[in-house]
């Protein structure tokens, strides 16, 4: 028999105790943070769909994995573990440790970027872009015109439009450095990129003589998408189209706080030999020797076991499901979100359901804040207040104003998202009565994390 019910494919051994407080207390935190949710202390939080980075559930051979960590300074077997398991998942020839996915972009781009080139992406994450700017580079934004449009529905809409990425390289070439696709693309929603797709950015790089590099930080929901969405990929396994995800380019970033399972980790990969050695130098100044790469021992076991359990097709099921659950009870009660669902996450519409909220006055600031303070549902503003200010020092609104909810993997269960969807329906329903904010202080870049800001109107 086959039962329709997709269910959490594992049991919970440990569980780890939420704290409820009240409206007033969550008013008052939000007011002490600045209005800041990167600001408020996580114990206030009841449930915390901030990011899905480095926040999962090890299994219970992840903990036992921790416990094999040699703590060698050099040659370390863990380091061994760890690059087998990358090279057998990548194919890549050099698998350099970094402490997480950040680390990776800064080695890989103060190694080869100079002033005034240019690094194409579907759509570059905030790290990325700003490891991009600080080099006094220029990220540039290539998704299809589809993933710019929120309520669009299309089964790949990471998808890089291949269009103008040939009319970038035919007239800036000599600018462009290597070319970034982003699997699945965070910025754009969780939206994954299909294999047809990075063929034809593989068959341009070729024609123009340019590395691939793929943003791997969620590879293994994009394979799942493959797999269930793309013709004639059905039968194979996540992570045999993850192989060919990563035959098709010349090297990766990647965050093993995501989908590596772990809660810390990351690493560079690449095939070229001299990029590889200027990189391996580099780390060795900033992260540490090339075979921890700022990492414990334990750390790079731990991630060894997680790219295992990542491509378990029971998992992927659960995981991709479980967010478009969520989706679908949002959509059932007319909140605007993008579609279909992300991998990892749901991105409220936020410019759509607040109107009243200029871009300039932060409607996805409101909607978080609102969020929280309704009902301890911590998601984060993907809008004007990340993307919005650019390196001359001004201020634009960004593409879209999103809120993202990003699900940590294997770590909440049906009913926290029964609740999540009650919560945000019940946000939704309070839409008019919101405002917008302004900012009071913020650094100059990345001023996301710890911008201070002043509700308008209250
Ligand atoms: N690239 C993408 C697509 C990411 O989503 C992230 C992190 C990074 C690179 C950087 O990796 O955090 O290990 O340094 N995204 C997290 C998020 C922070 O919440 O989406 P990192």
């Amino acid at each position: 028999m086959n039962f329709r019910t997709i269910i959490e494919p594992f049991r919970i051994k440990s569980v780890e105790a939420v704290k409820f407080t009240r409206r007033g207390e969550r008013d008052a935190a939000l007011k002490a943070a600045g209005y800041n949710i990167f600001r408020l202390h996580s114990e206030d939080v009841l449930i915390d769909l901030l990011s899905d980075s480095g926040t999962g559930a090890m299994s219970a051979a992840q903990w036992g994995a921790l416990m094999q960590g040699d703590e060698s300074y050099a040659g370390s077997r863990s380091f061994y573990r760890f690059e087998s398991v990358v090279r057998d998942l990548t194919g890549f020839k050099h698998i350099i440790p970094t402490h997480q996915g950040r680390a990776a972009e800064r080695i890989l781009f103060h190694t080869i970027l100079h002033p005034g080139q240019i690094v194409p992406n579907n759509n570059h994450f905030d790290t990325t872009r700003a490891n991009i700017e600080v080099e006094e580079a220029e990220a540039l934004d290539l998704v299809i015109p589809e993933g710019r449009v929120p309520a669009v529905v299309h089964p790949f809409k990471g998808n890089v439009d291949l269009g103008a990425l040939e009319t970038l390289l035919a007239a800036k070439g000599d600018r462009v450095p290597l070319v970034m696709v982003t699997v699945t693309n965070n910025s754009g929603g969780g939206q994954p990129v299909s294999l047809e797709n990075l063929r034809g950015v593989r068959a341009i790089c070729n024609e123009h003589r340019k590395p691939l590099f793929l943003d791997a930080c969620r590879f293994a929901e994009n394979a799942y998408f493959i797999k269930v969405r793309e013709s004639g990929q059905g039968h194979r396994t996540p992570k045999a189209i993850a192989g060919e995800m990563f035959s098709l380019a010349d090297g990766c970033t990647m965050s093993a706080k995501k989908d590596g399972l772990a809660n810390i980790g990351g690493f560079l990969a690449m095939n070229d030999d001299q990029w590889a050695e200027k990189a391996r130098n580099l780390l060795i100044l900033t992260e540490g020797f090339p075979t921890y790469g700022g990492l414990a021992g334990y750390d790079l076991e731990a991630i060894a076991r997680g790219l295992e359990e990542v491509v378990e097709e029971p998992y992927l099921r659960y995981r991709i499901r479980s967010i478009e659950y969520l989706a679908e009870k949002l959509i059932a009660a007319g909140v605007p979100i993008i579609q279909p669902a992300g991998g990892h996450a749901i991105y409220l519409d936020a410019r759509a359901l607040l109107p009243q909220i200029a871009p300039l006055e932060y409607p996805g600031i409101a909607l978080v804040n609102a969020l929280y303070v309704e009902a301890g549902v911590r998601g984060v503003e993907i809008g004007t207040v990340m993307f919005g200010r650019h390196p001359d020092g001004s201020e634009t609104p960004a593409t879209m104003d999103l809120v993202r909810l990003a699900v940590p993997r294997r770590v909440y269960t049906q009913s926290h998202i029964d609740y999540v969807a009650e919560a945000v329906i019940a946000v939704a329903a309070m839409k008019d009565s919101l405002h917008g904010y302004r900012i009071l202080t913020a650094p100059r870049v990345l001023r996301h994390f710890t911008a201070t800001f002043d509700p308008l109107g209250a």
